[in-house]
Parts: C-alpha cells; sequence; structure tokens
C-alpha cells in the first residue's frame, strides 16, 4: 500500500491548475445515460472513483473511453448509452464508491427500470438515500427494496412531473436533489423540486443538461423548475473546477506560510471559504479582470501565524464539510483557540487523533471540536482513513518538524491525483513510497501489519 514521507516544514511557492472537479464529474457521467447521443465532458481527472464509475458504466451497456489523462486539468470522457441494455448496478461495483446511487435517476428516466445497490455508510457515519427514494417515488415511481438492491420502475407511460419537497432533517441533498433533477427532465409535466442543494456541483449538472436539451430554471436556488421534454441529446461540456482541492490548495499556502499562484480557480463557489480564510489572515489577489468569476487566477499569500477562528460547516454557499479536516489542520497552528462545528456530518472527525499524534490539541464537544493553536507540530507517522482527512494529515505534514508518513494514501488518490507530484512543485519534500508490510523498519509498514479482525468490525468504510 502506498503511503508519503513528507519532511517538515516547508514554505510553498509557486503556480498551480485547478483541474476538474470529481464531484461534478460523477453526477454528469451518470447523466449521459439519459441519451444515447455520444455526451464529451473536458477537464474530468483520472481519479480512482472515475474509474470505478467507467466500469459502472460500462456494465450498463454504455461505450466508455477516458483520453488524454495526464492533462493537469483532467482528461477527456466520451459516453455513448445504451438504453437497451440491463439497467443493473451491481454490489460489487456500488460497494467502491458511494456516488454510484447517481445511476438510479438517469436509468429509470431513460430505460423506465433500474436495479441499483444500496450504497452503504462511510468512515464519519450513516449515509441514507431516503430522500433520493421519496423524490423518485414522488415522480410516480414505485420502488422497493430487495436484498439490498433498489428496484425503480417507472409508469408504463412514463415518470410525471410533480412538486417535490427535498428537504430532510440534515438539510438538503446534493446527491439526492441531482438523482431527482435528472429523472425528471424526462417526466411528463412541470416538476419543482423545493429545498433542492445549491451547491455548484448541481448547477454545473444543471448546465450539461441544458446543453443536453433540457428545460430547468433555479440552480443555485432551493426552487428547480423543470419542465419535461420527450428526449434529449448529445453535447461537449467542460466540467466546473474543483473548489475542494482549490480550497486545500489555499489552506495548504496558509498553513506553511507560503505562496500559491491558483488558474482556473472557481471564485464563484469558494466566496464563504475565502472569508474564512481571510479572516484567519490569508490574502487572496486576483490577477485577472473578473469576466468569469467560475475561472479565475489567484495570488494566495499567508505570511504570518494565522488567527483563531469559529467556524460551522454548513450547505453551500457556507463553509464546506469537505474542507473541513484541512481547515483544522491549519487552525492547529493558529494562534488562540478555535471552534470548528460539523453541521454536515457530526462524526468526521477521525483525523484530530491522528492530529494529536503530531501534538495538536483537541477537545471535542458532541459535533463541535475546540482547537487550542500549538506553536509548533511534530512529524509522526499517521494514517489517513477518510478522503478529505488524509489531505489535512498532508498539509500537516508539509508544516510539521520533521518526518511525517501517512499511510493508507488510496483514500486520497480518490480525490487529488498525484498531490505528491503537486506540492513537490511548489518546493514540498514529499515521496510516494510502497509501504511494504515486509519492512520491519519502515515507519508506515508498522501501521499497515493488520490488526486481528474484531467481532465489532462491521463498519463500513464505503467513500465519499
Ligand atoms: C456530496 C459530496 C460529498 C459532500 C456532501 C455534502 C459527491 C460525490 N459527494 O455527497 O463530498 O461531503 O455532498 O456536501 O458529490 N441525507 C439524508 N438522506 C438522503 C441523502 C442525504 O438524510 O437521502 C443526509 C446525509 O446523511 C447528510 C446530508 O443529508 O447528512 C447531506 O448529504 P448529501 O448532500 O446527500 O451528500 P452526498 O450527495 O452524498
Amino acid at each position: 500500500m502506498d503511503a508519503f514521507r513528507i519532511k517538515g516544514p516547508c514554505k510553498l511557492d509557486g503556480e498551480l491548475e485547478v483541474p476538474g472537479a470529481k464531484n461534478a464529474a460523477l453526477p454528469l457521467m451518470a447523466a449521459a445515460l439519459l441519451t444515447e447521443e455520444e455526451v464529451v465532458l473536458q477537464d474530468v481527472p483520472a481519479y480512482a472513483d472515475v474509474g470505478n464509475l467507467i466500469r459502472l458504466l460500462r456494465s450498463l451497456g454504455a461505450k466508455v473511453t477516458h483520453d488524454d489523462v495526464d492533462n493537469p486539468l483532467g482528461g477527456t470522457v466520451r459516453i455513448q448509452s445504451d438504453h437497451a441494455a440491463d439497467p443493473t448496478a451491481p454490489y460489487e461495483i456500488v460497494k467502491t464508491m458511494r456516488a454510484s446511487i447517481s445511476v438510479l435517476g438517469p436509468l429509470l428516466a431513460a430505460r423506465g427500470r433500474a436495479s441499483v445497490s444500496l450504497p452503504g455508510g462511510c468512515a464519519f457515519g450513516a449515509r441514507p438515500v431516503d430522500l433520493h427514494l421519496h423524490g423518485l417515488r414522488s415522480l410516480d415511481a414505485k420502488i422497493e427494496l430487495d436484498g439490498g438492491q433498489i428496484e425503480a420502475t417507472a409508469p408504463a407511460d412514463g415518470l410525471k412531473g410533480r412538486i417535490i419537497f427535498m428537504g430532510g432533517p440534515n438539510g438538503p441533498t446534493v446527491g439526492g436533489t441531482q438523482n431527482v433533477l435528472c429523472a425528471a427532465v424526462l417526466a411528463k409535466g412541470r416538476t419543482i423540486i423545493e429545498s433542492a442543494a445549491c451547491e455548484p456541483e448541481v448547477s454545473d449538472l444543471v448546465r450539461l443538461l441544458r446543453a443536453m436539451g433540457a428545460k430547468i430554471t433555479g440552480e443555485g436556488s432551493p426552487r428547480l423548475v423543470v419542465d419535461g421534454v420527450e428526449r434529449l441529446h448529445g453535447c461537449t461540456h467542460r466540467v466546473m473546477p474543483d473548489r475542494i482541492i482549490a480550497g486545500t490548495d489555499a489552506i495548504a499556502a496558509a498553513i506553511t506560510c507560503g505562496r500559491v499562484e491558483l488558474s482556473n480557480y472557481p471564485q464563484d463557489s469558494l466566496l464563504g471559504v475565502e472569508d474564512v480564510l481571510q479572516r484567519i489572515g490569508v490574502r487572496f489577489e486576483f490577477l485577472d479582470d473578473a469576466k468569469d468569476l467560475l475561472r479565475r487566477t489567484v495570488r494566495i499569500t499567508a505570511d504570518r501565524r494565522q488567527e483563531a477562528v469559529e467556524v460551522t460547516t454548513q450547505p453551500w454557499p457556507g463553509f464546506p464539510t469537505d474542507l473541513q479536516a484541512q481547515l483544522l489542520a491549519v487552525l492547529t497552528l493558529a494562534d488562540g483557540n478555535s471552534v470548528v462545528t460539523e453541521k454536515i456530518y457530526s462524526e468526521r472527525f477521525n483525523h484530530t487523533a491522528e492530529l494529536e499524534r503530531m501534538g495538536a490539541v483537541f477537545h471535542r464537544i458532541g459535533p463541535a471540536v475546540v482547537v487550542r493553536g500549538v506553536p509548533r507540530l511534530n512529524g509522526a507517522p499517521v494514517m489517513a482513513s477518510d478522503l478529505r482527512g488524509s489531505a489535512c494529515l498532508v498539509l500537516a505534514g508539509l508544516a510539521a518538524y520533521g518526518e511525517t508518513v501517512v499511510s493508507r494514501v488510496y483514500h486520497l488518490d480518490r480525490g487529488y491525483h498525484r498531490l505528491e507530484d503537486r506540492y513537490r512543485r511548489l518546493g514540498a519534500d514529499i515521496e510516494r513510497f510502497n509501504a511494504d508490510a515486509s519492512d520491519p523498519d519502515d515507519p508506515a509498514a508498522a501501521i499497515e501489519i493488520p490488526a486481528k479482525p474484531k467481532k465489532s468490525a462491521g463498519k463500513k468504510t464505503t467513500p465519499t
């Protein structure tokens, strides 16, 4: 298993491009199932999740290619679906990636039937899909759960446009909104999705669907209005830049008191993050004419220890849960006590125990963590247990004194393409190596030796 060895502290300095967004690309790829014409998606990076979804789409009868994968912005994916193929998404693929659920709405709308395995939970808690199913049932789909499989069928004369309230006890759902939207575009009549997720990745899906011929208004607001059309056609679409990678890079500049220049920076989707980072002392200097807020060029600098701050993760445009772990890393070194409250996934704090091994000090109170800023972190062997938590450990390693070994970086690889190359280009001393369990002197290998399975070890680690 791969691990990272990082020697710190370092001061990042240089230029990077923000690649296309994984969380946007996955539902866009699934939406290509809505037409039998070719859909071309540009700026799709070659992450494991993208590869898994390609496997899933192929198993659903689609022809899929992924070219130009070495492009720093991401490669080009071409998808051509076949409505006559079997609409069964098998557990063997779905279990590798929760986002597989995004094929449910498109399959149901385009093929009249879908059979998709229920995705499990993840490393930071239960991940229900009840709102996805509620939304699809509202469009007159019949949905049954059979042996862990979601069996969904549309009426013989097709799905019906309806008024649907999509809010749940935890607020709106990004994936649920996307699934119902994809089903509604081919339903008969008008659908209103109220309490829709406003996330930029939903808006990117709306842009794709519109380019395919769908009639949708209201993206970026909690009410989406969809007028169903008979059929959709192929198109070419450029995936939005990854706001979580851009935010991670900005925090990397902050924690190393460095300077990072980012092009293809999606400012439009990061205003809430910029606000928090500016409050802790990070500077954003835009180097373009602001013609396109989705793709800007910015210089991010931090030249001193950061200030403490109080932050709550929220649906967009608030501070995103997917940057909470990375923010915690920089706050461990801030001047004073910070409070970070996790409103989306109250258990998403696996990274704090690892950061404590490096000298960070936390006090957890339910869904909140008080972070006491310390003067320095010290390198240590640490273990990644989820995607964004892994990024947090890498950032901490860049700032820590001495050697940090981050094991299980396969979690990281799910959402960052060769992050070590990215930061090495900016001056970091970071390398990937194979933490072979046969080498007893290897600090990462020592972590990788499998423990005896415990009886309670049933917790799933299905990724985000
Ligand atoms: C997406 C992102 C993920 C991000 C999350 C929140 C992708 C591939 N993943 O995940 O990185 O962390 O948004 O911004 O885009 N919920 C229900 N019932 C449902 C669905 C969700 O109660 O049917 C709850 C969830 O448990 C969670 C909240 O709603 O508490 C938000 O989840 P959701 O927006 O659906 O996240 P995903 O779309 O799965």
